[in-house]
């Protein structure tokens, strides 16, 4: 009889232990991190229909409400996202674009082959100060890459005294002619796309003194503005890149590191966007939470050379990557976006949140119409993803302080293989709400969370919750809401104890007051 107890409460120990998650929040707000709002940036390259038909439509179009020729409905959707900085014009274009071409009056523009993406033409229509000017409408800060690959110093350091030069000179003159006076102050500068690939396939030795060269004209007279430089980083495990970077180029020469790492479960066979299996979305999202070992490594390397953490890691290019839509153009990278996109967007995010000590900045690739879109457009009709609704309910994180988190998950397996199946972070916003974001990416299991808060009391927990019936759910043009947040009724307070029950590949986040 005893003997019988005791394995059933072993057994139920093991049960209650298999089934439960825990986590621990430290909520005393003792810290003094701080999670940037550039984590949570936007990418606007000129691919496919992310610029001409996604945010630009032109300025004679008569069937789209725009102002300047920047779609209204756009605008309003990213104001609500309050996207913080947005980066423009590339991406692998950015080291074939001349920006001389896209200033004066439009007609006079030329035209160019757009020879990464598709072999269309691109026209100019849309340049500088039509990029310029639809940042100041959206309230955001420009994010603008320079060309290295095919450019050279003189052109970027124009580039940069025609936008942010305050008095007389050349390019601020040319400036007022094409109808600005102020300038723009833009801050944020990359030196040039990827170096190692589309832009120039240079050795890390050689783009570093590349590097050098124009950081040292880039800041020449802009450091007082807080320029901030940011050299081209590695492709996903790429650490030697680092290593050569961070040793060769003085500190006071660079502001940021770039990464970029996609969510790719192979690049000969991307596979579908919508119609995928099981185990393509595990191996998904295998790819997608490397993003965590992805920065501890490159951090790693990063903190022998600068311990201080002076260099913040710009993630420029994160996302899911898959075959494109059938029957579009293999160039212009368009892909569907189901909750597979949401839980890659929430696990990430939190994994940029908890990382806010070294990552500073990160650019979601991309904003329209191109891989893991926030936004799809068809003519006059527009939707919001999945992507964009785990974008909107994480903005609380923005310039809030960080509060750490500790978290025992539950493994989520397919094929012998595991993933942690829950993941967390928090923050307390300035008005002094705090804010938890939870992720189950198991495709089938519900998971409870009990959360034991350390540090501070609350009285109230509400939040919202993104989830749907498939994985494999996404909004239409015809169904345009299918998925959206819903208010979220999993979350018990008691005391100094939070219990949530997180469905199936569901995202929440939750309010405490
Ligand atoms: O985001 C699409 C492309 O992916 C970018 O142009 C390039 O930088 C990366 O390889």
């Amino acid at each position: 009889m005893r003997r019988t107890l005791i394995s059933c409460c072993l057994s139920l120990t093991f049960f209650f232990s298999q089934a439960q998650n825990t986590a621990t929040l430290d909520a005393s707000g003792k810290g003094d991190q701080q999670i940037n709002k550039h984590i949570y940036g936007h990418f606007a390259e000129h691919l496919g229909r992310n610029i001409y038909g996604g945010f630009y439509v032109g300025e004679d179009n008569t069937k789209i409400p725009h102002t300047n020729g920047v779609r209204n409905d756009v605008v309003e959707a990213l104001k609500r996202l309050q996207i913080p900085n947005l980066r423009w014009p590339g991406g692998c274009f950015a080291d074939t674009y001349h920006w001389k071409d896209g200033i004066g009056p439009k007609a006079d523009r030329p035209t160019i082959v757009n020879a990464w993406w598709g072999g269309v033409t691109e026209n100019n229509s849309f340049g500088t100060h039509d990029f310029l000017n639809m940042c100041e409408l959206l309230g955001t800060e420009p994010y603008l890459a320079g060309n290295v690959g095919s450019g050279t110093v003189q052109e970027m350091m124009d580039w940069v005294q025609y936008v942010n030069f305050e008095g007389q000179s050349p390019m601020s003159k040319l400036r007022r002619e094409n109808g600005r006076s102020e300038p723009w102050k833009v801050k944020y500068w990359g030196v040039g796309n990827e170096p190692w690939g589309c832009g120039g396939n240079m050795t890390a030795e050689y783009y570093a003194d590349l590097y050098k060269q124009y950081a040292t004209y880039l800041g020449k007279g802009y450091l007082d503005q807080g320029i901030v430089r940011i050299a081209s980083g590695p492709s996903s495990d790429d650490y030697a890149w680092t290593e050569v970077l961070m040793k060769k180029i003085p500190l006071h020469l660079m502001e940021g590191l770039a990464l970029h790492h996609y969510a790719v479960i192979n690049w000969d066979d991307k596979g579908p966007s919508t119609t995928f299996t099981e185990q393509q979305y595990f191996t998904t999202m295998q790819r997608a939470l490397k993003m965590d070992e992805l920065i501890q490594k490159h951090s790693a390397i990063m903190d022998k050379y600068d311990p201080e953490k002076k260099v913040g890691l710009v993630v420029d290019e994160w996302g899911g990557w898959y075959e494109v839509e059938p029957g579009t153009n293999p160039g212009f990278l368009y892909q569907q976006n189901t909750m597979r996109d949401a839980m890659i967007a929430g696990a990430t995010l939190n994994i940029f949140n908890n990382h806010s000590d070294r990552v500073r900045m990160a650019n979601l690739a991309q904003t329209i119409n191109v891989l893991q879109a926030v936004i799809l457009t068809d003519e006059e009709k527009m939707l919001l993803t999945p992507t964009y609704h785990v974008m909107e309910m994480y903005k609380v994180h923005q310039d809030a302080q960080y509060l750490p988190i500790q978290l025992q998950s539950n493994s989520y397996e397919v094929g012998g293989e595991e993933l942690p199946a829950v993941s967390a972070s928090a923050s307390k916003a300035k008005n002094g709400v705090t804010h938890v974001s939870l992720v189950n990416i198991h495709a089938d299991k519900a998971q409870e969370v009990a959360i034991q808060i350390e540090g501070s009391r609350y009285k109230t927990a509400k939040g919202r919750i993104l989830s749907s019936k498939k994985l494999q759910d996404y909004n239409t043009f015809d169904n345009p809401e299918k998925i959206k947040p819903q208010p979220f009724k999993g979350a018990k307070l008691k005391g100094d104890k939070l219990n949530v029950t997180l469905p199936p590949f569901s995202v929440v986040v939750l309010e405490l007051t």
